[in-house]
């Protein structure tokens, strides 16, 4: 019996041991960092199994806008009189789940799926397995059950053209592999561009930036059930239009919905990435592999001035929140580790939006890139229900799953801490907040500041050292060093510790081209090209905003947008693929182009 018992305690103890060391090297192998080079080699040969081309889908809108404008009774096969097809595998690289939808594909050219499908497409992003099923999940439910947007809104040079999308159908653009390269495309933006006028299609003409935005204090309150009473009220006397009911419905649904909904807005659970959270930044079912720090710091670049272009042409203020402008704060551009970017808008502008521009794809002038945005209102932000949905919109890159959240600030009467004031009386010190609890009063916010962000103009609130120092700390500004990197002042930007932990000892760090000498880099070509990009918008960051609450007067036509300086990520990987370049380089120098920027031209050859 004893002998018994000991034996067993024994091999309690064996279990408990081996579990341990398990858990252990388990941890040890999740929270060990993957190397940016295999992330980097990952994507290369992703790209080059992959006939995937993101022109195709672009270059067929542009057609389908042409094709309308010339021959407008005729009804094209990539749509009909009143808008245009869509389908995910059409915008989105799925090759990752090929062995699965290639069977489909064939069988249903136009993009159908079956209920085999359709069940495994359909489960819950939130399920936990592994990497390689979370991706095939996750492509198959882009081309089965996602909704597809409702409309397409292309950007040109000096417009953007809003085309409907009038339902699901696959075209197959990319069964016959187009050769196509960017000037091509560009000729074709440019002739729609001088043609679109002749056509019915919504277009925007392209706004600058504005030096000073204020924002009426209405636009911080919104009280759905005055707004649900004024369209019952005009029901009982008139027929509402389409929109309007169809927001009526919304309206009275939304707040039972906020109090009982999942998350919307999901990310993939993946069993080993538990401890890292490094798919936590990717939007499911847009993730298909993990994304190496210098990509996404290009989706970014581009991302953010898609951004601001848009909702600047088709009329909502936004400004740049939390991490997004502590990085700027420093040298006018993302910090390089950070995963996405943060913008706030008012609620009544998110309203606006949700009804308006909801469900939408964005696509980049394809003179600077082949980004693709989805822009989704979450169907929860007219109040903080149960808590799980503080993320009121997205601006999705949909080939990598990166975004930029979008946050409602409103005034709800919640007492402010430290029990600021909070009265109606004094508007313009109102305090008002996200449904994360960050809170503001509207006098630090309003009104917004133009500024440049990634080198393309953006807003950012007024009082920003008082914001941040309440955030983030007094010292957060001045704290050179965060997240493994040092912030060297003497070259304006953030520096990896790994490739050095403070400037090198050496009389100059520059080479005679103005670029960074082999010391001057720490060794580092990676450091070199990374100057290269940031340096433009560091110069100007410095230029400006010395103060960085009370900046240089400067006329933003005058000034103009820096060009784009990272180079587009499919391009990367194409241009590595096809053997277009010899270098693993980012850095690229597209100018800015656009009749807004015409006149500061001319000023500045004055
Ligand atoms: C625009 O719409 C009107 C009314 O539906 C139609 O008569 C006209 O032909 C259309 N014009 C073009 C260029 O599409
Ligand atoms: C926006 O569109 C998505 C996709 O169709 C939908 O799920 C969501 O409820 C919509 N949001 C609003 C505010 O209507």
């Amino acid at each position: 019996m004893l002998h018994l018992l000991h034996n067993r305690k024994y091999k309690v103890l064996t279990l408990l041991f081996l579990a341990v060391v398990a858990a252990c090297s388990l941890n040890l192998f999740i929270a060990t960092r993957i190397d940016q080079k295999y992330l980097e080699s990952t994507a290369l040969k992703l790209h080059g199994d992959s006939k995937f081309n993101p022109r195709a889908s672009t270059r067929a809108v542009f057609k389908f806008v042409s094709d309308r404008i010339k021959h407008n009774s005729q009804v094209s096969r990539a749509g009909n009189p009143d808008g245009i097809y869509f389908h995910w595998d059409d915008w989105v690289d799925l090759s990752p789940a090929d062995r699965i939808l290639n069977r489909y594909r064939k069988g249903f050219p136009l993009g159908e799926c079956d209920d085999i499908i359709e069940d495994f497409a359909k489960v819950n992003g939130y399920r936990m397995e592994s990497y390689n099923r979370k991706v095939l999940r996750g492509m198959a439910n882009l081309y089965c059950s996602k909704e597809v947007p409702d409309r397409i809104i292309l950007t040109t040079d000096n417009e953007m053209i809003e085309v409907p999308v009038v339902g699901k159908r696959r075209m197959g653009y990319d069964s016959k592999p187009i050769k196509m390269n960017k000037q091509m495309l560009i000729r074709k933006m440019k002739k729609v561009e001088k043609s679109v006028v002749h056509s019915n299609f919504t277009t925007y003409p392209i706004k600058a930036l504005q030096s000073n935005l204020d924002i009426s204090v209405a636009d911080f309150l919104f009280d759905p059930e005055a707004e649900t009473f004024k369209l019952q009220e005009k029901e009982s006397q008139t027929k509402l239009t389409s929109e309007e009911s169809t927001y009526l419905e919304f309206l009275q649904t939304s707040s039972e919905l906020s109090d009982h909904a999942d998350k919307f807005f999901k990310y993939p659970w993946i069993v080993t990435d538990v401890v890292q959270g490094r798919s936590h930044h990717i939007a499911y079912p847009f993730f298909k592999r993990f994304i190496g720090d210098r990509e996404r710091q290009s989706i970014i670049h581009h991302m953010i001035r898609a951004w601001f272009s848009f909702a600047e042409t088709t009329g909502y203020a936004s400004w740049i929140a939390h991490g997004s402008l502590l990085g700027w704060t420093y040298n006018g551009v993302n910090m390089p580790w950070d995963t996405d970017v943060d913008i706030q808008m008012p609620i009544v502008q998110i309203d606006k939006l949700g009804r308006y521009h909801n469900n939408s794809i964005i696509v980049e002038n394809p003179r600077y890139g082949n980004g693709k945005y989805y822009l989704v209102v979450a169907p929860t932000y007219l109040k903080y229900g149960n808590g799980r949905n503080f993320i009121d919109a997205r601006f999705i890159d949909i080939n990598s799953g990166l975004y930029i959240d979008i946050s409602a600030v409103q005034y709800t009467g919640d007492v402010p801490p430290n029990n600021e004031q909070n009265e109606r009386r004094d508007l313009s010190q109102l305090w008002v907040h996200c449904k994360n609890w960050n809170w503001n009063s509207l006098d630090e916010i309003l009104p917004l500041r133009h500024t440049y962000f990634e080198g393309g103009s953006a807003y950012i609130p007024k009082k920003v050292t008082q914001i941040m120092s309440r955030k983030y700390g007094s010292d957060s500004m001045s704290d050179y060093s965060f997240h493994h990197h040092n912030f060297q002042k003497d070259i304006d930007l953030w520096v990896p510790d790994e490739i050095c932990s403070k400037p090198p000892k050496i009389k100059t760090r520059f080479n005679e081209h103005g670029g960074l000498s082999y010391k001057g880099a720490c060794h580092s070509p990676v450091l070199s090209d990374e100057y290269d990009i940031v340096k433009p918008s560091a110069d100007r960051h410095k230029l400006l905003n010395k103060n960085l609450d009370n900046p240089a007067t400067y006329r933003v036509e005058e000034m103009g947008e820096l060009p784009f300086l990272r180079k587009d990520a499919w391009d990367y990987f194409n241009d590595l693929n096809e053997n277009l370049v010899h270098c693993t380089g980012w850095a690229i120098n597209e100018p800015v182009v656009g009749k807004i920027y015409e006149t500061g031209k001319a000023n500045e050859k004055q």
